[in-house]
């Protein structure tokens, strides 16, 4: 069809734009050039784990991270691909909870089915993006790591899917130069047996303050203090864990809270959260938004409303993930495939009000499930990407977040139905506070 596609970032939302895209090939349609840039010598995004951190041996920021003995924090009923079902790749009915090997498997599964492999340049980072009105088209300037050559071509379209969880928010409070101990963001936290016998503070409330303070829980570290901002996570923690007010300042090993209560810790945990951060994106092209669920300037949460020829995938907070990518890029696919039309500017903002004005609605706390749960169903209707039951998905999350109340440290033994098999899931063979190997093979029983 003449036209060239670049797709920054081999993750699982640039896999599953390659995937959209193969499919509609398989099913006879002309499909445009794509070259896909992935910085690391391996496709999964986050999903491909790395020991390393803070820099790579390019010189590049470490993309991951993920840890180890990481398992999936959300049921996986509710990012099972539509198209590949977990019975299909693994060839039976495996428990709800996978962890990170098991899912990277399952998400390589199908890429490595669908063979897009050859259209992928690994160890190629994307320096420069810039539009030009004169060509009507994107000018892309890339590296290659490892012959250390640059790459300088033009796409009509240009899809960012390089994940917003990867560039730390590092806060610093007072005192920090004084503390006799390591402090780490959660970007940079890869095993928990670091922290054996030690207390550690933990600062942030949210889903790497809770698993990473559960790992070091599991793995043996002596007490787990964790310190909020806005307010305490509120499960009913073992005893070794306590919840304080934000921290106010350090002193050596002494850390003194809002409420002037003060705790001798070994080590500072940054669970605050990351940066959607685009550096390669010159500045009108550069998405600035919130970590929520309604993006800023996002036309149905895919299309730049500033200029309609690029796309960003995935860059939502995330309750549905790898459907919702394939949601997204199926809906992008077809745009650049000319079976969906865009609106205009304004109408196209009107539609992100909408949708922010939505999500600040929401005042029950199932309520930003079946929001995204309502999205990817909007826009599987408008694609050929297959139908599912969205409602099933929807109640594994309402279940895992009941069952996370119910026991913070068991949830994940507990078990759904597949959205698209309808087949319950089976319980996992080892309780997760005993399950001490993370390993595909142990995991599967192979
Ligand atoms: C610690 C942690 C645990 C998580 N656990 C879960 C979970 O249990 N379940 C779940 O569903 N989701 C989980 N997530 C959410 C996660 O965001 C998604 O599962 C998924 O990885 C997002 O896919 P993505 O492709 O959008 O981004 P990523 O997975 O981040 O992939 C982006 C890709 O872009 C590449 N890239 C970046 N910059 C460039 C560049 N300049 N040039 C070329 N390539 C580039 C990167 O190397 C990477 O491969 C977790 C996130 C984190 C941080
Ligand atoms: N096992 C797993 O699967 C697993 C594990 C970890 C993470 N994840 C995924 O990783 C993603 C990111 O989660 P996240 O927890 O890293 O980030 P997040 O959800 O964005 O949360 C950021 C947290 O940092 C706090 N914070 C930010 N700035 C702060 C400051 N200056 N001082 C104090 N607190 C501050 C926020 O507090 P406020 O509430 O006050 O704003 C919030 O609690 C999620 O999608 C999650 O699913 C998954």
């Amino acid at each position: 069809m003449g036209k060239r596609i670049a797709i920054i970032g081999a993750g699982p939302s640039g896999l599953a734009q390659l995937r959209a895209f193969q499919s509609a090939k398989n099913k006879g349609a002309e499909i445009p050039e794509i070259v896909c840039f992935e910085k690391q010598g391996d496709w999964g995004g986050l999903w491909n784990y790395s020991w390393r951190t803070g820099t790579d041996e390019y010189g590049e920021q470490v993309h991951n991270s993920m840890y180890r003995y990481l398992w999936s924090n959300g049921p996986k009923e509710g990012l099972e691909f539509a198209d590949y079902t977990f019975e299909e790749h693994f060839g039976k009915n495996i428990a709800s909870y996978p962890p990170r090997a098991v899912l990277f498997d399952y998400i390589k599964g199908r890429v490595e089915k669908a063979g897009v492999r050859d259209l992928i340049r690994f160890r190629t980072s994307v320096r420069r993006v810039e539009y030009s009105e004169e060509g009507g088209n994107f000018r892309v300037v890339a590296e290659d790591l490892v012959k250390g050559t640059e790459t300088d071509e033009t796409f009509d379209h240009v899809v960012v899917a390089n994940g917003h969880f990867s560039t730390p928010n590092v806060p610093e409070f007072e005192g920090f130069e004084t503390f006799n101990g390591r402090i780490l963001h959660a970007h940079d936290f890869r095993d928990a047996r670091e922290f054996i016998d030690q207390d550690i503070l933990i600062i942030g409330t949210s889903y790497s303050a809770e698993d990473i303070g559960s790992q070091c829980w599991k793995y043996g570290c002596k007490s787990v203090t964790v310190s909020h901002r806005t307010a305490p996570i509120g499960f009913d923690w073992p005893d070794n864990w306590e919840e304080v007010p934000l921290l106010s300042k350090v002193e050596k090993k002494i850390a003194t809270f809002k409420d002037g209560s003060s705790k001798k810790v070994d080590s500072i945990i940054l669970c605050t959260g990351y940066l959607h951060h685009f550096p390669f994106l010159e500045e009108s092209l550069r998405l600035k938004t919130a970590n929520r669920l309604a993006t800023a300037d996002l036309y149905k949460g895919v299309v730049w409303a500033h200029n309609p020829k690029l796309f960003y995938l995935g860059m939502q907070d995330q309750w549905y993930t790898f459907n919702m990518f394939d949601a997204q890029a199926w809906y992008v696919r077809d745009i650049i495939l000319g079976r969906i039309e865009v609106p205009d500017r304004d109408q196209m903002l009107a539609d992100v009000d909408a949708r922010v004005a939505e999500e600040d609605a929401i005042d029950d706390p199932y309520g930003p499930i079946v929001y995204q749960g309502n999205y990817v169903r909007e826009l599987i209707a408008e694609t050929d990407y297959p139908s599912f039951d969205v409602d099933a998905s929807d109640q594994a999350f309402i279940k895992w977040k009941k069952h996370k109340k119910q026991d913070i440290m068991a949830f994940r033994d507990n078990g759904y139905v597949s959205p698209m098999t309808g087949v319950q899931a089976p319980p996992h063979h080892t309780k997760w506070v005993e399950a001490m190997d993370d390993s595909l093979e142990s995991y599967l029983q192979i």
